[in-house]
């Protein structure tokens, strides 16, 4: 599974193989960033000598969910002159090392680490002491220096190595999964038609305690025998050993957030028979989060539960053993969970997405606030968007220019297909609607280093520079876009722009 990772790259999220947006968009970051700024404020609350949080985000693929929270909380913090505590240190961290090299090279993420916000990290949860902070040449240890510690962990704990146990009359079984390779074997191993054809068989044991040798890990795995009845459950070992090292390295005062399809109440697993594996690029499973509630629970810890949950895709916080009451944490998670939390949110965006005609500029405006500026989102209402960028009357026009500018702000780039990825260059020809030249060529320029030098890009480059009463810059554009396109000459560029717009337009 790993090697599915390291082999892929970031090509996992841009061509789409893997699901993401529902973890990765700017409404679920802002949401997070509600309940860390609450942590903060609780944490300066008990300490007040405590001056920095580490907040360390494990397995974090393409790096956008990073990137956005990294700056939500910028906003709330560094940036707020209202705010009182704690600072904070963002590692990113990943087990494929090939995401990480992307991260150093991609230019939004450049400017938190030159701002001294953002480091990364090659992380294998099995293995944390062993990661080496990119950068500083830390071990993690060094770099987060006794600090409190926040964990991200947004669809990961369930590509990690779990044990599988059963129950049956009261008593306890190990299950051991057997996999076997289908007949016509895959050239690509660690590819998704590998996974894909993989069946599963099972065997099981009786178990003997101690079965770990680690007796927080035997205790929870014991407490099952007298509180399940009859059921088949994935017990998440590694996310446990894991979570005991970050509560040695932080004095016990460590926040997991977790988002990710999860079973959090022992009756969610009472009766389940199978370990329901799905094959996303890779394979996951529904994680078994109750075995960490029961963990946080007998070290004294707190759990928050949406109200809601349910085994679908859900966000969920886990708190070690502080002193004081948390107040800012637990009214930021009512908030930012309870009310109208991620979940809900994409179950709402995902389906107005497949809907994206007909807007009037007031349902968009309203809507992309409620989306905290989702740039797929503008991806989506693409037609919509470019109608209202002509209609809009001066007021209208100023208000959708300030969101399309804090959209461009949530922009991160990461390639992939460029009809159905390129939010720069439709930016870029909103903003030219809206009469904002040097706003467009910033998204232009943004979109041929993302995807490269296209014809309809360099038009528009010209274009912008003719607005800009920059005529000879604008043929030098017009005349690049016709050596990719011939049948388009450049010469006629300047007296055309209708024209030239409308085959813009027609992409
Ligand atoms: C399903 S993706 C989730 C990515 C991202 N968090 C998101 O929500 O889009 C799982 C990520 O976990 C990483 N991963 C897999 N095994 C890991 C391990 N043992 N330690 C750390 N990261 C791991 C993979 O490389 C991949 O980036």
């Amino acid at each position: 599974m790993v090697d599915y990772y390291r082999r892929q790259g970031i090509k996992a999220w841009s061509n789409g193989e893997v699901p993401f947006r529902i973890s990765s968009n700017p409404y679920i970051a802002n949401a997070y960033a509600e309940i860390i700024t609450g942590y903060l404020r609780d944490v300066s609350n008990v300490d007040d000598s405590v001056r920095s949080v580490t907040i360390i985000e494990l397995g974090a693929g393409s790096g956008q969910f990073g990137y956005l929270l990294a700056r939500a909380l910028v906003e709330r913090t560094i940036a707020n002159a209202a705010y009182k505590g704690p600072s904070f240190k963002y590692l990113m961290t990943d087990v494929a090392d090939s995401n990480v090299s992307e991260w150093a090279k991609n230019p939004r993420l450049r400017f938190l680490v030159e701002q001294g916000i953002m480091e990364f990290a090659v992380l294998d949860v099995a293995d944390p002491y062993s990661a080496m902070i990119a950068v500083s040449r830390r071990s993690l240890e060094q770099f987060n220096s006794g600090n409190p510690v926040v964990v991200i962990a947004n669809y990961v704990l369930d590509v990690l190595v779990h044990d599988a146990f059963s129950v049956r009359d009261g008593k306890l079984n190990e299950v051991r999964i057997g996999v076997e390779i289908g007949k016509k074997m895959p050239e690509i191993i660690g590819s998704k038609e590998v996974f894909e054809s993989l069946a599963f068989n099972r065997t099981a044991t009786p178990v003997k305690f101690p079965y770990y040798n680690e007796p927080d890990l035997d205790s929870v795995l014991k407490s099952y025998s007298t509180t399940l009845r009859s059921a088949t459950f994935l017990f998440p070992v590694s996310a446990l050993r894991f979570m005991e090292k970050v509560g040695q390295m932080s004095g016990g005062r460590m926040l997991m957030i977790v988002s990710d399809k999860a079973y959090i109440r022992t009756d969610q697993l009472e009766g389940q028979n199978g370990l329901n594996l799905a094959v996303t690029g890779s394979f996951s499973a529904i994680i078994n989060l109750d075995a960490v509630a029961r963990w946080i629970g007998e070290h004294g810890g707190v759990v928050k539960v949406p109200d809601s949950a349910s085994s679908h895709f859900d966000t969920y916080a886990f708190l070690l053993r502080h002193t004081g009451d948390f107040v800012n944490l637990s009214d930021a998670f009512s908030r930012a969970v309870d009310d109208l939390g991620p979940a809900s949110y994409w179950a709402v965006a995902e389906n107005v997405m497949h809907h994206t005609g007909g807007f009037t500029l007031r349902a968009l405006l309203g809507f992309l606030k409620l989306s905290c500026y989702d740039p797929y989102l503008v991806m989506a209402m693409k037609e919509s968007l470019l109608q209202a960028a002509n209609e809009a009357d001066v007021e209208g026009g100023e208000r959708l220019y300030s969101a399309l500018s804090k959209v461009w702000g949530n922009y991160y780039p990461m390639g992939g297909n460029r009809a159905r990825r390129d939010v720069a260059f439709l930016l870029g020809r909103l903003f030219r609607r809206l009469r904002k030249p040097e706003r467009s060529l910033e998204c232009f320029r943004a979109s041929m280093e993302e995807f490269g030098a296209h014809c309809s890009v360099l038009r528009n480059i010209g274009i912008c520079y003719e607005e800009l009463g920059e005529k000879e810059e604008a043929l030098s554009y017009y005349r690049e876009a016709s050596r990719l396109r011939p049948d388009l000459p450049a010469e006629e560029g300047i007296t055309r722009l209708s024209q030239v717009d409308e085959i813009v337009a027609s992409r």
